[in-house]
């Protein structure tokens, strides 16, 4: 037991140290595309999960979801790029910000209506938010 205790906290502190190296190199355009892929599986799960009435799936999907969202962002080489940096200054990172909250409440609102088992408006939030991966990718994806 106490094995894998330790076991565990080590693992979690890798993770952890992993993350934070990561972090101090910026955000790099291969862990974006990485979160976009990680998105689109959640969704995918999320509509499995209507799909097979598993509340459990369907949580799942909605919380990574949440904890990817957050990370979207300018790349570390658009950052540094003046141009493309100053044109996300103006008109991209309100934009951004809003959706990504969006996406972040109507997830939640999914896994909420679902678990009330209201699954007409948990499909609906669910259609809400592929409507703001669109809006992103239309208007924002070049920043
Ligand atoms: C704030 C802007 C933004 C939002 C919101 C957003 N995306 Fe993206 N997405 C991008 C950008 C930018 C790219 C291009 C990634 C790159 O090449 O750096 C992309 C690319 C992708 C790709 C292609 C990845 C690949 O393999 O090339 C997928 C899939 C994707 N997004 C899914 C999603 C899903 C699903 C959502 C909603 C849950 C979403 N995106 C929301 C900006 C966004």
């Amino acid at each position: 037991m106490m094995k894998q205790i330790i076991a565990g906290v080590l693992i979690s502190a890798g993770v952890l140290y992993g993350a934070e190296a990561e972090q101090s190199k910026g955000y790099t355009q291969a862990q974006r595309i990485a979160d976009m892929q990680k998105m689109a599986q959640a969704m995918q799960d999320i509509q499995s999960g209507f799909f097979y009435n598993n509340v459990d799936i369907v949580r799942d999907g909605a919380k990574t979801l949440k904890a990817t969202i957050v990370n979207v962002g300018p790349t570390i080489e658009e950052i540094t790029n003046k141009d493309i940096y100053e044109q996300y200054m103006q008109n991209g990172e309100k934009m951004t910000l809003k959706i990504k909250r969006k996406i972040e409440r109507r997830a939640q609102e999914v896994i909420d209506r679902f678990e009330n088992g209201d699954a007409v408006q948990a499909l609906q939030a669910y259609s809400k938010i592929a409507e703001q991966c669109m809006k992103c990718h239309v208007r924002l994806r070049k920043w």
